[in-house]
């Protein structure tokens, strides 16, 4: 399907909750967040029907993210019933890793293809001091176990402050190329201020090119990460709400004040 700028759209991101695991400096204030509450957030069953009228529509590719999509109870269950959805040609997860040892083979047997993995630092006390108290260990440990249960290629999403020659990027760069992982680089963004670049080695950040539409756990099809335009996914129906979406979502971003990362996923 094409927006009024011709932009061929076929990529939905799906965040599945606002909770997080890890508190990450530039993510989340470190008393947390007010959260969502429960009864607003979508259920698997609505997310699912929302997907299959998308992909209906033209959607190829679905990525599950949150917060920390592994954080939501049941989350293996929705990726069995997007998986079961004809047309999905890349269904993938961002995710903080920590819960990938426990999880990463009944993901991919649920019909997970791939994971992008976020790691700033592979310095243990760096790696700490930016997500309030991580382990990075268990990090290692869930790329390991993405690995073994083939949840492949597999990127790391690292954010950068300033540039990519900065010491943590280098040493991220060096780790990925030993390790047979790629490495995306993403500057620190401020979507209120309207601060966001391109994201070296992946596709975001590019208005021209943006093929994405992004759905937020409490169940607005948000068409930009940089503005505040939403639809309410309850109020209309499905297929209403893509049109919407498509006719709405913005030549180029601005700014956005009412979401926040962790409630659009990145
Ligand atoms: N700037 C850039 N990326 C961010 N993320 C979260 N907050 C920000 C921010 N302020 C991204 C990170 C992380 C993913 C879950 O969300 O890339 O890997
Ligand atoms: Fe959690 Fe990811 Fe935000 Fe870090 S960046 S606090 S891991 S949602």
């Amino acid at each position: 399907m094409l927006d009024r700028f011709n932009r061929q759209i076929n990529y939905l991101r799906i965040s599945v909750t606002d909770r997080c695991n890890l508190r990450c400096v530039y993510c989340m204030p470190e008393e947390g967040i007010k959260l969502i509450d429960h009864g607003s957030v979508l259920s698997f069953e609505e997310i699912t029907e929302f997907t299959k009228v998308a992909v209906e529509m033209g959607i190829t590719k679905v990525r599950i993210t949150g917060g920390e999509p592994l954080a939501r109870r049941g989350t293996v269950n929705l990726v069995r019933m997007l998986s079961g959805i004809n047309g999905i040609e890349d269904l993938s997860m961002t995710t903080n890793a920590i819960l990938l040892p426990k999880y990463a083979h009944e993901l991919k047997e649920a019909g997970l293809m791939r994971v992008n993995i976020s790691l700033d630092s592979i310095d243990p006390e760096k790696y700490r001091l930016i997500t309030r108290g991580g382990n990075i260990q268990k990090v290692f440990d869930g790329i390991s176990a993405a690995m073994n249960a083939g949840l492949s290629p597999i990127k790391i999403n690292c954010v950068i402050k300033k540039s990519i020659d900065e010491p943590d990027a280098i040493a991220v760069k060096k780790y990925c190329g030993r390790n047979d992982l790629i490495a995306r680089f993403i500057y620190e963004m401020d979507i209120e201020k309207g601060e966001f670049g391109i994201v070296h080695g992946g596709s975001g950040g590019d208005c021209a090119n943006c093929n994405r539409l992004r759905l937020t756990s409490d169940g607005f099809l948000k068409p930009c990460l940089f503005s505040d335009i939403s639809i309410n996914i309850r109020k209309t129906n499905y297929n209403e709400a893509v049109l919407l979406a498509l006719e709405q979502k913005p030549k180029c971003g601005l700014n956005s004040t009412s979401h926040k990362f962790y409630n659009i996923g990145g």
